[in-house]
């Protein structure tokens, strides 16, 4: 299971449901348009028709119902992984590969941390891909920065039995082979005669991980909050912890986001003084893991404030293997999925984020000052000064961005916001009185490059009430979910990302069609072109979305995978597989080279399926030796003889 599945308020797949529709609309139209998609069936496929009536689509359609040329996989869950036919998908870097020269060799039967912390981490999730040189677009030469979510302490030690329970007996020793496999790791990546291959002993290569020391920055550093026994200066931290996402700034470095940190922690929360704080951010006695019975600075019993000092961005250079990670207090606290930006017309940073809970928000970062391409070291420190916004999306198609600014509105004082740092570290606090939209678990939020639309995936939520429906969230028991496109206002011609408001649309409602309760994609979308779950996405120069799944329904035999759609024209929202894991696995981090001749993907928690064991795991991919447990990996996609993926 995911840490999302973890959580116990999350759901996995449940029973179909009936009814449902498809979305005929061609959608390069504007905002009328758009909110056309919002109404009911019998509306919507009038607006289609109507929209082929007037000949709109015809010209796009004489081109081809999609723009994407690739023959579309068969729906399946097996043991391995499968790539559309004329592509090929190769292992990359596995669990336990050397990432620093002098790593050994993986022991599966005798784990280390010392050696865990030269070797690639577990649960790989968020890639980038930093060319060589720095601010070329190479792309047969790079850093892959990788992120490594948790573990899944019953695939990694033997004799712990299955599931969740196997994390509650893992020993110290085990435990800081556990720390040393979170974090994430840099490599460096070269692509000879097709193929891509790790530079071994390459000088940028780093492991990050839940003991490296890191520094505290923004308005939240240093405040009462933020200290410990071991950090009285409320500046320091060690570790960075259930890293998801991420993204990288215009400047070159990695913004790697912590989600679910609260499972780390433990000890009698709902008697301390902030017990109400531990509450909204789900830290409770129920740790996930071991990890409180051997560390004081996981209970909350004895280091009250350890848990606030976890939840942030944490921005790093990865072309300095030297570099201090700094968590940036300025981009507020809560289930970080990702952290992707988008460029004002003037020159501001904007930083799209989603809070990956069910019920809570979207949210996007405006930088005070202004991006300096010609100076880097200008912009090293643009994070920590500017406004940090939530969203509220009206049923009426338009989203207003709310400030959380200490001192405006609801956020005083009185209401326990005695300053900005008191709103960065409860964001989520301050966010509910500000009323902000409940989302359906928002994961991924990105800009499209090409259309400048900001793209919100919406990976499920079961517990929505018939009155909690809104039409951002339009169903109740979401246990497919939807992906929601916000459209911001032009300045200049451009996509301004810092307006504070814009309008919103729905791109598609996830589920089988004519199975799941008012799923909706393109109408020509095939029978293996639905998914289930969206959770990470990337797009092509051609403004394409790619879209990668956690938690499709294997119940019914499908895997999560890779499906990819035209975001305009008449292929709109016309999705089709592209790629399928294996089983128990979760897809993430797609990412392009800037060529976009390879896609590399990240295949989290192989083997992660219920009853699966060290000794009788469900799949042992990639390496299928009976001696081996499953090993999350990245996998490169290419073309056969090369070209851009997916034309
Ligand atoms: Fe770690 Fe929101 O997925
Ligand atoms: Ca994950
Ligand atoms: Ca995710
Ligand atoms: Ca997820």
């Amino acid at each position: 299971m995911t840490p999302d599945a973890q959580n116990p308020a999350v759901e996995t797949f449940e029973d179909y449901q009936e009814a449902s529709c498809s979305n005929p609309r061609a959608d390069d139209r504007p905002i009328g348009a758009l909110i056309a998609a919002r109404l009911s069936r019998r509306e919507t496929l009038l607006a289609g028709m109507a929209a082929i009536a007037l000949g709109a689509p015809r010209q796009a359609e004489a081109a081809g119902p999609s723009t994407l040329g690739f023959k579309e996989l068969p729906l399946g869950l097996d043991e391995t992984h499968h790539v559309a036919e004329g592509y090929e998908a190769r292992v990359l870097i596995r669990w336990g590969d050397k990432v620093l020269a002098d790593a050994p060799a993986l022991d599966v039967n005798k784990l280390t941390a010392p050696a865990q912390e030269k070797q690639f981490g577990y649960n790989c999730d968020y890639l980038g891909f930093h060319p060589l040189p720095r601010g070329s677009a190479a792309s047969d030469h790079g850093l892959l920065v990788v992120n490594h979510e948790y573990v899944n302490s019953n695939l990694i030690f033997a004799g712990l039995g299955a599931g969740r329970a196997a994390a509650q007996k893992v020993s110290k020793e085990q435990a800081e082979v556990e720390l040393a496999a979170h974090g994430l790791s840099v490599v460096e990546i070269r692509k000879t005669a097709g193929a891509w291959s790790v530079v071994e002993g390459g000088t940028y290569a780093r492991r990050i991980t839940g003991t490296t020391p890191m520094t505290i920055s923004g308005p939240a550093a240093g405040h009462d909050k933020m200290k410990t026994s071991a950090d009285p200066t409320g500046t320091r931290v060690l570790g960075m912890l259930n890293n998801c996402a991420g993204g990288m700034t215009p400047w070159g470095t990695v913004l790697t986001c912590e989600e679910n940190f609260n499972g780390y922690f433990g000890g009698d929360a709902e008697k301390m003084p902030d017990a109400k704080l531990y509450k909204r951010y789900g830290v409770s006695k129920a740790s996930w893991y071991s990890w409180v019975k051997h560390f004081d600075r996981f209970d909350v019993e004895k280091e009250p404030n350890e848990p606030n000092r976890f939840g942030w961005v944490v921005e790093f250079d990865p072309y300095d293997p030297a570099s201090v990670p700094v968590k940036r207090t300025a981009l507020g606290r809560f289930k970080h999925e990702g952290a992707t930006y988008a460029l004002a017309p003037d020159g501001r940073v904007v930083v799209y984020q989603g809070d990956d809970e069910r019920g809570d928000y979207v949210y996007k970062f405006v930088t005070t000052g202004r991006f300096d391409p010609a100076n880097r070291d200008a912009n090293a420190n643009l994070l920590d000064e500017g406004t940090l916004y939530v969203a509220q999306l009206a049923d009426d198609g338009g989203v207003k961005w709310l400030p959380l600014l200490h001192g405006q509105g609801p956020l005083t004082a009185e209401n326990g916001f005695a300053s900005q740092a008191d709103v960065l570290i409860n964001t989520r606090g301050a966010a509910d009185l500000l009323k902000a939209t409940p989302m359906d678990r928002p994961e991924d939020v990105e800009a499209n490059p090409a259309t400048g639309t900001v793209f919100v995936m919406l990976t499920n939520n079961t517990s929505r009430k018939p009155e909690q429906v809104d039409k951002a969230n339009p169903r109740t028991n979401n246990a497919h979910g939807h992906i929601v496109e916000i459209i911001p206002p032009k300045a200049g011609g451009k996509p301004d990302h810092a307006a504070t408001e814009a309008k919103w649309s729905i791109f598609l409602l996830a589920g089988k069609p004519g199975i799941d309760a008012g799923a909706r994609y393109h109408r020509m979308t095939s029978e293996n072109g639905w998914l289930s779950c969206p959770d990470n996405c990337a797009f092509d120069a051609k403004g394409r979305i790619w879209i990668a799944t956690d938690g499709a329904p294997a119940a019914a035999g499908i895997a999560d995978g890779i499906w990819a759609a035209d975001t305009t024209g008449y292929g709109r929202a016309m999705t089709r597989l592209f790629f399928q894991a294996p089983t128990g696995a979760e897809v993430c981090g797609p990412c392009f080279t800037p060529d976009d001749q390879t896609l590399f993907l990240a295949i989290q928690h192989p083997g992660e399926d219920p009853g699966s064991t060290f000794e009788t795991p469900s799949t042992r991919w990639p390496d299928f030796r009976p001696d081996m447990p499953p090993r999350p990996s990245v996998v490169a996609v290419t073309r056969k003889g090369g070209g851009i993926i997916g034309s």
